[in-house]
């Protein structure tokens, strides 16, 4: 697995681990211009961290839905070009706006991802699209922004099974959200988060 460039193995106090170059965002570890990137306070940052095929380089242009506070995003426009941010809860947005006002690249967009007409006319063609919105209907919320994606991009997608069915077989709701998904995608790769995030699948899909 290669890690995009922009995001390496860093050393922090004898600890080896992910980090990305930029102002800190969230009280993390620095060391010189490098912060590091903590796994399980993010689902990519998970996938990454088990090694699944992101295939992100690093300069692409990034659409980020469920930005939450920034804690993700943040690096994530550290290491890529434009980084657009769809976060819909007002109360994480003010933390979301000063991680952004230390980054030129990364716009935030107070806005409902079910609800990608919003937005369309602010958010060019994206080669990624990220989401962690951790709400019911996650796989349509996939479907709802393929329209951003380019042919050549990639979805990369975290998929918490409780926040489709609260007792459900987690595996049972994956194979359910991937089938959704398979509507318009086609899967590269799925990959549980643990034991970084429980109940947790990473997921890698192309647009068909
Ligand atoms: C698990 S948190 C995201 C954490 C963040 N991705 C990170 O790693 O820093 C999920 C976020 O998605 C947001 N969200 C849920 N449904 C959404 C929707 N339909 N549109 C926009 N944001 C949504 C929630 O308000 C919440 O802040």
């Amino acid at each position: 697995m290669t890690l995009p460039e922009g995001v390496r193995r860093h050393d922090f106090d004898g600890e080896t681990a992910l980090a990305t170059r930029g102002p800190p965002a969230y009280g993390e570890p620095t060391d010189g211009e490098w912060r590091r990137w903590d796994p399980r306070r993010s689902k990519l940052g998970a996938m990454l961290e088990r090694g699944v095929e992101t295939g992100l380089e690093g300069g692409e242009t990034v659409l980020y839905l469920g930005a939450a506070a920034g804690t993700t995003v943040g690096h994530v426009a550290d290491f890529a070009g434009p980084t657009y941010a769809v976060e819909f809860a007002a109360r994480p947005t003010r933390d979301l706006l000063s991680v952004a006002d230390d980054r030129g690249n990364l716009f935030p967009l107070l806005k409902d991802a079910r609800k990608p007409e919003t937005y369309a006319h602010v958010v060019e063609p994206v080669d990624v699209v990220v989401q962690d919105v951790a709400t019911r209907g996650q796989a349509r919320v996939a479907l709802a922004n393929r329209r951003f994606l380019r042919d050549d991009g990639r979805l990369l997608l975290s998929v918490k099974a409780r926040s489709e069915d609260v007792t459900g077989d987690p595996e049972a709701v994956f194979d359910e959200a991937v089938e959704t998904l398979s509507e318009e995608y086609e899967i590269r790769e799925r990959r549980r988060l643990e034991p970084f995030h429980d109940d947790h699948l990473g997921v890698v899909a192309a647009p068909r």
